[in-house]
């Protein structure tokens, strides 16, 4: 339940509420802190790269912290000093991430375990780290940017093991902390994209863009400005009777 007890999507939605939004610095990361920013939020943004976190932040008004997700006391010392500073974590949005292509035989063990380190375990430190807080607090939503790989594989590829059971993983994880922290205010919940633009997407989107034309339900790449509706909606008080779940924004590619 928000201060005012509204549940309603606006530019006041999350006033007063601080968000914290990992890889923010550009693509997906920085498309969901726009919008939290501009429904109120104050957003810290969590990003190895400097230049372009700290874009982004004085973008929005809003705090850069210069981390990398896999250093678990840099994550906790940067979310302890972010609390002390403005007063509270009301939302987490778990979004870094990397992946590595390559056929699951050849694939080299450094880069999996990095994936594995990127995209699950820094969720894990993130949301452990957050979570304390929002546990004192006993309110908090917590989102996780998982991906359609971790929940469909595809004979003609494209082939990236790590990347599919980390996201695999990050489900599993949010039902997981869902469960363990609902009787305590605490919500959490997954996104899982389709093909979107972006840094990390463009060389697999090259390579998979006639397969969505074909046979998608919406026969197209997403489009920016198409996930940030519902990382909103989780962020707010509007979803205050959702949590544990996976919601794909897909164009429908996952039911077919
Ligand atoms: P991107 O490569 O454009 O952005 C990733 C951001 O995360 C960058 O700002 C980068 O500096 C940051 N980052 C990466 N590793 C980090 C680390 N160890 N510590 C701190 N920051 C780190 O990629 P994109 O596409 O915006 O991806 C964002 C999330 O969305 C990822 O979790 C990705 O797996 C997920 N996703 C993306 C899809 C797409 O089609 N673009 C599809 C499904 C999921």
């Amino acid at each position: 339940m928000n201060d005012s007890t509204e549940r309603t999507l606006d530019d006041r939605t999350l006033a007063g509420r601080v968000a914290l939004v990992t890889g923010s610095g550009q693509g997906i990361g920085r498309e969901i802190a726009r919008s939290l920013a501009t429904a109120g939020a104050r957003v810290v943004v969590a990003d190895r790269n400097r230049e372009t976190g700290s874009a982004v932040a004085s973008e929005l008004g809003g705090l850069f912290v210069e981390l990398d997700v896999t250093n678990s006391g840099g994550v906790r010392g940067a979310v302890e000093s972010i609390a002390a500073d403005l007063g509270r974590i009301d939302i987490l949005v778990n979004n870094a991430g990397i992946s590595w292509g390559e056929r699951p035989e050849t694939m080299p063990l450094e880069k999996w375990q990095r994936v594995l380190d990127t995209n699950l375990t820094g969720a894990f430190l993130f949301a452990q780290a957050a979570g304390r807080i929002m546990l004192e607090a006993r309110r908090g939503s917590i989102i996780n940017v998982a991906s359609v790989a971790g929940l469909r594989s595809a004979v003609h590829g494209p082939h990236y093991a790590g990347y599919a059971a980390s996201k695999a993983g990050l489900m599993g994880l949010t039902r997981e902390l869902a469960a363990a922290w609902g009787p305590h205010g605490i919500r959490v919940n997954a996104i899982a994209p389709g093909f979107f633009h972006s840094r990390l997407a463009d060389a697999v989107i090259e390579h998979v863009e006639p397969q969505i034309k074909a046979r998608n339900p919406i026969p197209r790449v997403g489009a920016s400005g198409e996930l940030k509706g519902l990382a909103l909606l989780l962020a707010s008080d509007a979803s205050s009777y959702i949590t544990g779940q996976i919601i794909a924004v897909d164009g429908g590619a996952t039911i077919v």
